[in-house]
């Protein structure tokens, strides 16, 4: 079954296995793939992420194959575990077969290498535990040493063993985000474990920064409305702020967020690529005070874009709320301008009232793409020495584009020579 399983990879990806199964031979190693890439090609889902246990020394084996390919690669020595950067932006990770230890719950493991069987006893959920051979003798052989293809069959995320989400609480997580991703249950007693955990107060054991990351994968899914009801109902949003709770009409919104970004991919071909998780973070802690806000930005290490974005969506709506009543279309321009096109939609989704979204599309669709074709030089040409004043002369300049529909660059000089006299 493996090697059918195997040709649905793209050919060069192949190819860089076959060149890794030559040298582990001659290295005498064994190297498996392993964890979501195995899942995903039983399931028949598309990834592309290679994960490679080695059975031997990983840096050494990454080291011996860049030599040869001349390819780059980052080592992490902590865990005896190396990158690899190929052609076509293929990056491969691989790791030394290992076994963890936890000093204690929710800490990051210490760790001693170790066989490919218990390599993946340590790993989060049966569905993840599976590894293919990539040994010339047993090329594309699964080893399911726990169940973790009947699980797949059955549709059940299970843990390996009972201190599974006691040891690394980002698991609990991770259940939600599989269970959601692929409409499966999580098994009654792999549930009860991870109600255990989460009554235990396991969350708070772990660093915030894992927190984020696994909140973040969560809202980076396709449609991450479901999941984020699944956290409110088994954990609550309190890891955020102990004073956050979700109601009826935040979810509503997040709803709208959903349907809202949906628009947005279909409709404004123009507008560049969201960072949609962004807006459902906002549209979960907008509600908190500025002091809340600042202190989970700080524990959680949010980005200063990130910050920006979602603080902008907090001062801004009376702001945008004003749009119903402004007119030209230069006052949407004005309103909506400052903000980002994350914060644009977050207040699409945010206002229900007709004229509002009207008036969000036409800046999305038109207004915010309107730039000059006249820059510095031309001002100067045209016998404009102050430059101290060039910003403000190109905002009227832009107004007058926005409001006379001006399109080529002679129209713009014509109406720029008006301005100045
Ligand atoms: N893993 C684990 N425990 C964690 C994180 C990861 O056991 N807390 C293991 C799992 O075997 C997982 C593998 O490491 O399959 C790779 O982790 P990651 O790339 O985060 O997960 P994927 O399963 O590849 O998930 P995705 O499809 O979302 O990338």
């Amino acid at each position: 079954m493996g090697v059918t399983l195997l040709k649905k990879l793209p050919l060069p990806i192949r190819k860089y296995l076959r060149m890794f199964s030559s040298l582990a031979e001659s290295l005498n190693y064994k190297i498996f793939l392993v964890g979501g890439i195995v899942r995903d090609l039983l399931l028949g889902e598309e990834n592309l992420d290679l994960d490679i246990v080695v059975e031997g020394d990983a840096i050494e084996f990454v080291k011996v194959f860049s030599k040869k390919l001349k390819a780059e690669f980052i080592k992490h020595h902590s865990f005896g575990t190396a990158t690899l950067y190929l052609n076509n932006n293929l990056k491969v990770d691989f790791a030394t077969a290992r076994k963890e230890f936890y000093p204690y719950w929710g800490a990051l493991p210490k760790v001693v290498a170790s066989t490919i069987r218990e390599d993946l006893f340590r790993r989060d959920f049966t569905i993840n535990a599976m590894a293919m051979s990539l040994n010339r003798e047993s090329w594309g052989n699964i080893l399911d040493f726990y169940g973790g293809i009947n699980d797949l069959d059955r549709g059940l995320i299970r843990v390996l063993h009972p201190k599974s989400f006691l040891e690394d609480p980002t698991r609990i997580f991770r259940a939600i985000r599989f269970e959601q991703r692929f409409s499966f249950r999580i098994e009654p007693h792999t549930f009860s474990l991870l109600k255990e955990a989460i009554r235990l107060g396991a969350i708070k054991w772990i660093d915030e920064h894992r927190i984020r990351d696994e909140l973040i994968l969560i809202l980076k899914e396709p449609a991450p409305y479901r999941y984020i009801r699944r956290i409110n109902q088994l954990i609550g949003f309190s890891f955020i702020n102990e004073k956050l709770i979700l109601k009826k009409s935040d979810f509503l919104l997040l709803m709208r967020i959903q349907r809202a970004l949906h628009i947005y991919k279909k409709k404004f071909k123009k507008c560049r690529e969201l960072q949609g998780w962004i807006i459902y973070l906002a549209g979960i802690v907008y509600k908190l005070t500025e002091n809340a806000l600042f202190q989970f930005f700080s524990q959680f290490g949010l980005r200063k874009g990130e910050r920006k974005i979602i603080l902008s969506i907090k001062e801004s709506f009376s702001k945008v709320r004003h749009l119903k009543r402004v007119k030209p279309k230069v006052g949407i321009f004005e309103i909506l301008k400052p903000l980002s096109f994350e914060a644009v939609v977050f207040f699409y989704a945010y206002f229900k009232d007709k004229t509002i979204r009207k008036k969000i599309c036409v800046f999305l669709e038109k207004l915010a793409h309107i730039r000059l074709k006249l820059r510095g030089e031309d001002l100067k040409r045209v016998g404009y020495k102050d430059k101290t004043n060039y910003t403000k002369i190109f905002k009227r300049l832009l107004h007058k584009k926005i409001e006379k529909n001006i399109s080529t660059k002679s129209q713009e000089l014509k109406e720029l020579k008006r301005l100045l006299t």
